[in-house]
Protein backbone atom coordinates (compact mmCIF):
# COMPACT_ATOMS: atom_id res chain seq x y z
CA UNK A 1 0.00 0.00 0.00
CA UNK A 2 1.02 3.80 -0.23
CA UNK A 3 1.54 5.72 2.72
CA UNK A 4 1.62 9.46 2.19
CA UNK A 5 3.92 11.03 4.06
CA UNK A 6 5.58 14.72 3.66
CA UNK A 7 9.51 14.19 3.48
CA UNK A 8 9.63 16.96 6.39
CA UNK A 9 7.17 15.10 8.35
CA UNK A 10 9.25 12.13 9.27
CA UNK A 11 12.50 13.82 9.02
CA UNK A 12 14.26 14.95 12.56
CA UNK A 13 15.52 18.20 10.89
CA UNK A 14 17.74 20.09 13.06
CA UNK A 15 16.08 18.45 16.37
CA UNK A 16 18.21 16.11 18.33
CA UNK A 17 15.30 13.50 18.94
CA UNK A 18 11.89 13.35 17.53
CA UNK A 19 10.35 14.28 20.78
CA UNK A 20 11.57 17.97 21.33
CA UNK A 21 10.11 18.41 17.57
CA UNK A 22 6.85 16.79 18.06
CA UNK A 23 6.79 18.89 21.70
CA UNK A 24 7.46 22.10 19.13
CA UNK A 25 4.52 20.86 16.43
CA UNK A 26 2.18 21.22 19.10
CA UNK A 27 0.75 24.99 18.84
CA UNK A 28 0.28 24.20 14.88
CA UNK A 29 -1.55 21.15 15.67
CA UNK A 30 -3.93 22.93 17.86
CA UNK A 31 -4.20 25.65 14.43
CA UNK A 32 -4.91 22.80 12.63
CA UNK A 33 -7.60 21.28 14.45
CA UNK A 34 -9.01 24.47 15.24
CA UNK A 35 -9.58 25.00 11.03
CA UNK A 36 -10.44 21.85 10.56
CA UNK A 37 -13.12 21.08 13.28
CA UNK A 38 -14.94 24.03 13.71
CA UNK A 39 -16.25 26.84 11.36
CA UNK A 40 -15.63 30.79 11.19
CA UNK A 41 -18.49 31.51 13.51
CA UNK A 42 -17.08 29.01 16.14
CA UNK A 43 -19.34 26.46 15.79
CA UNK A 44 -18.19 22.89 15.42
CA UNK A 45 -17.71 21.35 12.33
CA UNK A 46 -18.50 17.68 13.22
CA UNK A 47 -20.30 14.83 10.87
CA UNK A 48 -24.07 15.61 12.10
CA UNK A 49 -23.99 11.89 11.96
CA UNK A 50 -21.98 11.53 14.28
CA UNK A 51 -23.42 13.96 16.53
CA UNK A 52 -27.02 12.19 16.44
CA UNK A 53 -26.06 8.67 17.06
CA UNK A 54 -24.20 10.23 20.61
CA UNK A 55 -27.06 12.50 21.25
CA UNK A 56 -29.00 9.12 21.30
CA UNK A 57 -26.45 7.87 24.27
CA UNK A 58 -27.47 7.64 27.93
CA UNK A 59 -23.72 7.49 28.80
CA UNK A 60 -20.47 7.33 26.82
CA UNK A 61 -17.46 4.69 27.34
CA UNK A 62 -14.44 5.77 26.46
CA UNK A 63 -11.73 3.66 26.26
CA UNK A 64 -7.65 4.06 25.58
CA UNK A 65 -4.32 2.71 27.27
CA UNK A 66 -1.20 4.63 27.98
CA UNK A 67 -1.12 7.84 27.65
CA UNK A 68 -4.12 8.02 25.53
CA UNK A 69 -6.59 6.75 28.64
CA UNK A 70 -5.01 9.75 30.23
CA UNK A 71 -6.68 12.01 27.36
CA UNK A 72 -9.93 10.08 28.12
CA UNK A 73 -9.74 11.05 31.57
CA UNK A 74 -9.95 14.61 30.72
CA UNK A 75 -12.74 14.08 28.25
CA UNK A 76 -14.54 12.51 31.07
CA UNK A 77 -14.61 15.95 32.48
CA UNK A 78 -15.15 17.66 29.06
CA UNK A 79 -18.60 15.46 28.06
CA UNK A 80 -19.68 15.66 31.97
CA UNK A 81 -19.58 19.56 31.78
CA UNK A 82 -20.45 20.34 28.33
CA UNK A 83 -22.92 18.12 27.48
CA UNK A 84 -24.16 17.03 30.68
CA UNK A 85 -23.72 13.42 29.78
CA UNK A 86 -22.67 10.89 32.39
CA UNK A 87 -18.72 9.20 31.24
CA UNK A 88 -16.66 6.41 31.92
CA UNK A 89 -13.35 5.96 31.32
CA UNK A 90 -11.98 2.93 30.90
CA UNK A 91 -8.55 0.86 30.19
CA UNK A 92 -8.55 -1.23 27.67
CA UNK A 93 -6.71 -4.31 28.78
CA UNK A 94 -9.12 -4.29 31.83
CA UNK A 95 -12.55 -3.54 30.27
CA UNK A 96 -11.98 -6.44 27.70
CA UNK A 97 -12.19 -9.04 30.11
CA UNK A 98 -13.77 -7.44 33.00
CA UNK A 99 -17.99 -7.60 31.47
CA UNK A 100 -18.81 -4.40 32.68
CA UNK A 101 -22.54 -3.37 33.03
CA UNK A 102 -23.32 -1.35 30.66
CA UNK A 103 -25.93 1.32 30.39
CA UNK A 104 -29.05 0.83 28.51
CA UNK A 105 -27.81 3.25 25.07
CA UNK A 106 -24.25 2.94 25.63
CA UNK A 107 -21.40 4.75 23.19
CA UNK A 108 -18.10 3.96 22.78
CA UNK A 109 -15.37 5.92 22.04
CA UNK A 110 -12.04 4.70 21.62
CA UNK A 111 -8.80 6.73 21.69
CA UNK A 112 -5.85 5.67 19.73
CA UNK A 113 -2.68 7.33 18.68
CA UNK A 114 -2.07 4.50 16.53
CA UNK A 115 -4.69 3.09 15.78
CA UNK A 116 -3.34 -0.34 16.49
CA UNK A 117 -3.21 -1.12 20.43
CA UNK A 118 -4.53 -4.88 20.51
CA UNK A 119 -6.08 -4.36 23.97
CA UNK A 120 -8.18 -1.82 22.40
CA UNK A 121 -9.15 -3.27 19.64
CA UNK A 122 -10.41 -6.13 21.86
CA UNK A 123 -12.76 -4.18 23.41
CA UNK A 124 -14.05 -2.69 19.72
CA UNK A 125 -14.48 -6.88 18.87
CA UNK A 126 -17.04 -6.79 21.44
CA UNK A 127 -18.92 -3.57 20.58
CA UNK A 128 -18.96 -4.76 17.40
CA UNK A 129 -20.15 -7.86 17.91
CA UNK A 130 -23.08 -6.23 20.23
CA UNK A 131 -24.16 -3.74 17.76
CA UNK A 132 -22.88 -0.76 19.78
CA UNK A 133 -22.18 2.68 18.07
CA UNK A 134 -18.51 3.53 18.32
CA UNK A 135 -16.34 6.19 17.52
CA UNK A 136 -12.50 6.11 17.12
CA UNK A 137 -10.51 9.33 17.17
CA UNK A 138 -6.74 8.25 16.51
CA UNK A 139 -3.75 9.62 14.31
CA UNK A 140 -3.66 7.37 11.57
CA UNK A 141 -5.97 6.90 8.85
CA UNK A 142 -7.32 3.74 8.00
CA UNK A 143 -5.42 2.05 11.12
CA UNK A 144 -7.43 -1.07 12.33
CA UNK A 145 -9.58 0.77 15.11
CA UNK A 146 -10.26 3.65 12.50
CA UNK A 147 -11.64 0.79 10.03
CA UNK A 148 -13.63 -1.28 12.77
CA UNK A 149 -15.58 1.73 13.87
CA UNK A 150 -19.06 3.26 13.36
CA UNK A 151 -17.36 7.11 12.77
CA UNK A 152 -13.41 7.93 12.79
CA UNK A 153 -12.10 11.39 13.37
CA UNK A 154 -8.41 12.02 13.00
CA UNK A 155 -6.50 13.68 15.33
CA UNK A 156 -4.16 15.35 11.45
CA UNK A 157 -1.06 15.32 14.30
CA UNK A 158 1.25 14.09 12.31
CA UNK A 159 3.27 11.22 12.23
CA UNK A 160 4.34 10.78 16.10
CA UNK A 161 7.68 8.70 16.16
CA UNK A 162 8.74 9.13 19.55
CA UNK A 163 7.48 6.26 21.66
CA UNK A 164 6.51 8.86 24.28
CA UNK A 165 3.30 10.69 22.97
CA UNK A 166 3.06 14.01 23.46
CA UNK A 167 1.10 15.76 20.23
CA UNK A 168 -1.32 13.10 20.06
CA UNK A 169 -2.21 13.47 23.65
CA UNK A 170 -3.01 17.52 23.21
CA UNK A 171 -4.66 16.47 19.92
CA UNK A 172 -6.99 14.38 21.15
CA UNK A 173 -7.84 16.74 24.14
CA UNK A 174 -8.76 19.33 21.94
CA UNK A 175 -10.64 16.98 19.24
CA UNK A 176 -12.64 15.92 22.46
CA UNK A 177 -13.60 19.46 23.30
CA UNK A 178 -15.00 20.49 20.12
CA UNK A 179 -16.62 17.23 20.20
CA UNK A 180 -17.99 17.69 23.92
CA UNK A 181 -19.18 21.35 21.87
CA UNK A 182 -20.70 20.12 19.63
CA UNK A 183 -22.68 17.26 21.49
CA UNK A 184 -24.01 19.78 24.28
CA UNK A 185 -24.91 22.29 21.73
CA UNK A 186 -27.06 19.95 20.26
CA UNK A 187 -28.19 19.10 23.66
CA UNK A 188 -28.73 22.77 24.10
CA UNK A 189 -26.41 22.93 27.10
CA UNK A 190 -26.14 26.88 27.34
CA UNK A 191 -22.70 26.13 28.69
CA UNK A 192 -21.53 24.77 25.37
CA UNK A 193 -23.21 27.48 23.41
CA UNK A 194 -21.16 29.73 25.20
CA UNK A 195 -17.81 27.99 25.25
CA UNK A 196 -15.81 29.49 21.86
CA UNK A 197 -13.23 26.33 21.46
CA UNK A 198 -12.18 28.16 18.15
CA UNK A 199 -10.91 31.00 20.14
CA UNK A 200 -9.66 28.97 22.93
CA UNK A 201 -7.38 26.62 21.00
CA UNK A 202 -6.05 30.16 19.61
CA UNK A 203 -4.96 30.98 23.05
CA UNK A 204 -3.68 27.17 23.74
CA UNK A 205 -1.29 27.75 20.57
CA UNK A 206 0.43 30.97 21.27
CA UNK A 207 0.12 29.39 25.11
CA UNK A 208 1.73 26.42 24.19
CA UNK A 209 4.52 28.53 22.35
CA UNK A 210 5.26 30.60 25.12
CA UNK A 211 5.90 27.72 27.75
CA UNK A 212 8.24 26.10 24.48
CA UNK A 213 9.97 28.81 24.84
CA UNK A 214 10.81 28.78 28.35
CA UNK A 215 12.83 25.61 27.65
CA UNK A 216 16.23 26.75 28.58
CA UNK A 217 14.50 27.34 32.24
CA UNK A 218 12.96 23.70 32.20
CA UNK A 219 16.16 22.38 30.93
CA UNK A 220 18.10 23.75 34.25
CA UNK A 221 15.60 22.80 36.48
CA UNK A 222 15.22 19.36 35.11
CA UNK A 223 19.20 19.14 35.25
CA UNK A 224 19.25 20.13 38.79
CA UNK A 225 16.47 18.45 40.47
CA UNK A 226 15.24 15.62 38.07
CA UNK A 227 18.34 14.02 36.53
CA UNK A 228 19.80 12.86 40.24
CA UNK A 229 16.49 12.13 41.95
CA UNK A 230 15.94 8.52 41.90
CA UNK A 231 11.63 9.49 42.63
CA UNK A 232 9.59 11.95 41.93
CA UNK A 233 6.04 13.03 42.32
CA UNK A 234 3.21 15.27 40.72
CA UNK A 235 -0.17 16.30 42.56
CA UNK A 236 -3.31 17.86 41.86
CA UNK A 237 -6.68 18.12 41.98
CA UNK A 238 -9.75 17.05 39.76
CA UNK A 239 -8.42 18.04 35.99
CA UNK A 240 -4.83 18.86 37.41
CA UNK A 241 -4.77 15.20 39.09
CA UNK A 242 -5.56 13.96 35.75
CA UNK A 243 -2.45 15.58 34.16
CA UNK A 244 -0.50 14.61 36.94
CA UNK A 245 -0.82 10.83 35.87
CA UNK A 246 0.25 11.61 32.18
CA UNK A 247 2.62 13.79 34.09
CA UNK A 248 4.41 11.15 35.81
CA UNK A 249 4.33 8.44 32.76
CA UNK A 250 6.64 10.72 30.92
CA UNK A 251 9.12 10.72 33.42
CA UNK A 252 8.73 7.18 34.22
CA UNK A 253 8.62 6.13 30.03
CA UNK A 254 11.91 7.98 29.01
CA UNK A 255 13.77 9.01 32.30
CA UNK A 256 13.51 5.94 34.21
CA UNK A 257 12.59 8.33 37.19
CA UNK A 258 10.35 6.45 39.35
CA UNK A 259 7.23 8.84 39.63
CA UNK A 260 3.73 8.60 40.78
CA UNK A 261 0.76 11.42 39.62
CA UNK A 262 -1.49 11.72 42.81
CA UNK A 263 -4.30 13.36 43.84
CA UNK A 264 -2.72 16.14 46.31
CA UNK A 265 -5.50 15.60 48.84
CA UNK A 266 -5.01 12.05 49.22
CA UNK A 267 -0.95 11.73 49.49
CA UNK A 268 -1.58 12.75 53.50
CA UNK A 269 -3.16 9.05 53.42
CA UNK A 270 -0.18 7.17 52.51
CA UNK A 271 2.10 8.14 50.26
CA UNK A 272 3.21 11.38 51.56
CA UNK A 273 5.57 8.46 53.29
CA UNK A 274 7.48 8.16 50.51
CA UNK A 275 8.60 12.30 50.56
CA UNK A 276 12.17 12.27 51.67
CA UNK A 277 15.00 15.00 51.69
CA UNK A 278 14.98 16.46 48.10
CA UNK A 279 12.30 14.77 46.92
CA UNK A 280 10.84 16.83 43.88
CA UNK A 281 7.00 17.06 44.08
CA UNK A 282 5.04 19.39 41.50
CA UNK A 283 2.11 20.86 42.46
CA UNK A 284 -0.26 21.35 38.79
CA UNK A 285 -2.69 24.53 39.84
CA UNK A 286 -4.99 25.14 37.26
CA UNK A 287 -8.68 25.10 38.73
CA UNK A 288 -9.52 28.62 41.13
CA UNK A 289 -11.26 26.28 42.95
CA UNK A 290 -8.81 23.53 44.40
CA UNK A 291 -5.88 25.87 44.17
CA UNK A 292 -5.45 27.01 47.82
CA UNK A 293 -6.20 23.31 49.11
CA UNK A 294 -3.86 22.14 46.49
CA UNK A 295 -0.79 24.65 47.51
CA UNK A 296 -0.99 23.48 51.64
CA UNK A 297 -1.16 20.14 49.91
CA UNK A 298 2.47 20.73 48.57
CA UNK A 299 3.30 22.48 51.57
CA UNK A 300 2.99 19.29 53.58
CA UNK A 301 5.71 17.74 51.63
CA UNK A 302 7.58 20.89 51.65
CA UNK A 303 7.93 20.11 55.76
CA UNK A 304 8.87 16.61 55.38
CA UNK A 305 11.46 18.02 53.00
CA UNK A 306 10.45 17.65 49.33
CA UNK A 307 11.79 20.30 46.88
CA UNK A 308 8.70 21.60 45.74
CA UNK A 309 7.88 23.03 42.56
CA UNK A 310 4.57 24.68 40.52
CA UNK A 311 3.06 24.34 37.09
CA UNK A 312 0.69 27.18 37.41
CA UNK A 313 -2.21 29.38 35.73
CA UNK A 314 -1.40 32.67 35.31
CA UNK A 315 -4.35 34.17 37.20
CA UNK A 316 -3.50 31.93 40.33
CA UNK A 317 -0.09 32.57 40.43
CA UNK A 318 2.04 33.79 43.36
CA UNK A 319 5.28 35.43 44.09
CA UNK A 320 7.54 32.32 43.83
CA UNK A 321 5.47 30.08 41.22
CA UNK A 322 7.91 27.85 39.13
CA UNK A 323 5.96 27.59 35.90
CA UNK A 324 3.74 29.94 34.96
CA UNK A 325 1.82 28.70 32.19
CA UNK A 326 -1.19 31.28 29.98
CA UNK A 327 -4.34 31.77 31.34
CA UNK A 328 -6.72 30.17 28.85
CA UNK A 329 -10.83 27.94 29.79
CA UNK A 330 -10.28 26.07 33.25
CA UNK A 331 -11.64 23.19 31.28
CA UNK A 332 -8.72 22.77 28.66
CA UNK A 333 -6.07 23.70 30.99
CA UNK A 334 -4.50 20.22 30.28
CA UNK A 335 -3.70 21.29 26.52
CA UNK A 336 -1.18 23.56 28.21
CA UNK A 337 -0.09 22.75 31.69
CA UNK A 338 1.07 19.10 30.29
CA UNK A 339 4.07 20.95 28.33
CA UNK A 340 6.47 22.14 30.79
CA UNK A 341 6.18 18.27 32.18
CA UNK A 342 6.59 17.28 28.64
CA UNK A 343 9.80 19.36 28.80
CA UNK A 344 11.11 18.30 31.87
CA UNK A 345 10.92 14.59 31.02
CA UNK A 346 12.22 15.32 27.97
CA UNK A 347 15.33 17.34 29.25
CA UNK A 348 15.57 14.51 31.99
CA UNK A 349 16.03 11.62 30.05
CA UNK A 350 18.75 14.01 27.69
CA UNK A 351 21.08 14.54 30.44
CA UNK A 352 20.59 11.31 32.13
CA UNK A 353 22.43 10.68 28.18
CA UNK A 354 19.24 7.69 27.95
CA UNK A 355 17.49 7.09 23.87
CA UNK A 356 14.72 10.04 24.36
CA UNK A 357 13.01 8.21 21.24
CA UNK A 358 13.86 4.80 22.02
CA UNK A 359 12.72 3.94 25.45
CA UNK A 360 13.80 0.73 27.51
CA UNK A 361 11.22 -2.19 27.28
CA UNK A 362 8.74 -0.01 25.38
CA UNK A 363 7.35 -0.17 21.91
CA UNK A 364 5.12 2.58 20.08
CA UNK A 365 2.41 0.53 19.28
CA UNK A 366 1.40 -2.92 21.29
CA UNK A 367 -0.20 -5.33 19.16
CA UNK A 368 0.08 -8.08 21.85
CA UNK A 369 -2.87 -8.29 24.83
C1 LIG B 1 2.11 2.12 23.94
C2 LIG B 1 2.92 3.41 23.87
C3 LIG B 1 2.25 4.52 24.69
C4 LIG B 1 0.81 4.69 24.23
C5 LIG B 1 0.03 3.37 24.33
C6 LIG B 1 -1.33 3.48 23.65
O1 LIG B 1 2.23 1.54 25.19
O2 LIG B 1 4.23 3.21 24.36
O3 LIG B 1 2.95 5.74 24.49
O4 LIG B 1 0.19 5.68 24.99
O5 LIG B 1 0.74 2.33 23.66
O6 LIG B 1 -1.13 3.66 22.29
P1 LIG B 1 -2.23 4.18 21.30
O7 LIG B 1 -1.57 4.12 19.94
O8 LIG B 1 -3.40 3.23 21.40
O9 LIG B 1 -2.60 5.55 21.70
Amino acid sequence: FHVDMDASETDKGPYPYYMLKEIDEQPNVMRKLAALYTQESGKPNIDTNLINALSEADRIYIVGAGTSYHAGLVGKKLFEKLAHVPTEVHIASEFAYDDPLLSEKPFFIFLSQSGETADSREVLVNVNANDYKSLTITNVENSTLFREATYTMLLHAGPEISVASTKAYTAQIAVEAILAKALGEAKEQTIAEDFDIRQQLGLVATGMQAIIDEKDMIEGLAKKYFVPAPRAFYIGRGIDQTVSLESALKLKEISYVQAEGFASGELKHGTIALIEEGTPVIGIITQRKTANLTRSNLQETMSRGASTFTIVRRELALDGDTIVIPDVDEMITPLLSVVPAQLIAYFTSLNKGLDVDRPRNLAKSVTVE
